[in-house]
């Protein structure tokens, strides 16, 4: 296949991309293997296995590649994210959540594993010939940890510093550590939209005054910057007070600033979105062409500036949005249109992400 998308690097003379991208099921099949597996997901964070010897299924991009892994505990407390499927005819390991379990023994004939995926034993197979045992571990995939968060990738190559270093290191000063999952501020939502819409929504900050009356009233529009990096991005929410804002240390380069948000996007499909009481994880999900899941999930680090500021009606912001992006859904699949052009200055980081999608589908 030749390269059938094309973005023009300079943003003043680019096409958005074509709306083929998101309308014919190819695309979405071709995404699977060359912009998700190779990208790093989410899977879960350190308090699903918070003890030595819980063991907890997941599944990679659910509905969408679906593959089973299941995070494990080690007695040496170490995490590990390992194919959930047994070697020997396929069952899947855990079923559910599971704790104190000195290694994993699959339900079906009974194969052992150690915590880390390691072959220990199967009954009847001491007459089978060439079976290596060390050839039958589980899959051990690559895992990234940053404070709570846990991610894995299925396809190894492009490491994770290339996706997480800027915005490590831009809020590095932020206790991560302490970051802690909060299930009743979290929430799934259903967007009769393509993944790539919903994302390109969020990667500009052109449509705030117009889409969202409540943050807009908040947010200092001209000052509304973005910062692109290789595999990353960031907007930065310019307050027009300096109430409800990070109190940056001494030295930082934003030192000065009336930051309200740091909203990182990392490829293809993550969104890290900093306020002062902690971290709303966005997790785009595809589904089908014109389907997405976006799980919002909360990680707290300080309860008492909940509530207020950017990081507050974070479930209004969502719904405009997600209105917005179902009627762009409907007219992309106009026979009237196909591109549109980017505001220079307002839409850097929607065509940084068209220019990603285009770079990874033409490889
Ligand atoms: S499938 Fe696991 S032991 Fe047979
Ligand atoms: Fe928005």
């Amino acid at each position: 296949m030749d390269k059938p998308f094309f973005i023009d690097p300079n943003i003043a003379r680019a096409k958005t991309i074509d709306t083929s991208f998101y309308l014919e099921t190819k695309w979405l099949e071709a995404s699977k293997e060359k912009i998700f597996a190779p990208s790093w997901q989410y899977i879960g964070h350190t308090g699903m296995v918070p003890n030595a010897g819980d063991a907890h299924p997941v599944k990679f991009l659910e509905n969408y590649i679906d593959e089973p892994l299941v995070l494990t505990r080690d007695g040496d407390s170490h995490i590990h994210c390992l194919s959930n499927v047994c070697t020997h005819r396929g069952n899947l390991m855990v079923y559910e959540p599971c704790s104190a379990q000195k290694h994993l023994r699959c339900k079906y004939h009974g194969r052992a594993f150690h915590l880390d995926g390691k072959f220990i034993s199967m009954p009847e197979f001491k007459d089978v010939e060439n079976f290596i045992p060390e050839n039958n571990h589980l899959h051990h995939l690559p895992l990234y940890q940053w404070g709570p968060l846990l991610f894995t990738q299925l396809q190894q190559g492009l490491g994770p510093e290339l996706f997480f270093r800027e915005m490590e290191t831009r809020i590095g000063w932020l206790p991560i550590d302490k970051l802690v999952f909060d299930t009743s501020r979290s929430k799934d939502y259903d967007i009769k939209a393509n993944w790539a819409l919903y994302c390109e929504n969020y990667l500009e900050g052109f449509h705030i005054p117009f889409v969202h009356p409540g943050l807009n009233a908040f947010l200092d529009f001209k000052d509304y910057s973005t910062e692109v990096f290789k595999y990353a991005n960031l907007q930065l929410g310019i307050s027009k007070g300096d109430e409800h804002c990070f109190d940056m240390p001494a030295g930082h380069p934003d030192e000065g600033k009336n930051i309200a948000a740091y909203y990182f996007w990392v490829f293809p499909n993550m969104m890290f979105n900093f306020y002062p009481w902690g971290l709303s994880l966005n997790v785009v999900q595809p589904i089908d062409e014109g389907h997405t899941k976006v799980s919002f999930l909360s990680f707290v680090f300080d309860e008492s500036k909940l509530g207020a500021g950017a990081g507050s009606g974070l479930d209004t912001v969502e719904r405009e949005d997600e209105e917005v992006v179902e009627n762009v859904q409907q007219g992309i699949r106009s026979r009237f249109y196909h591109f549109g052009r980017y505001a220079t200055q307002r839409e850097q980081g929607t065509h940084h992400f068209h220019s990603l999608l285009a770079d990874f589908i033409n490889q």
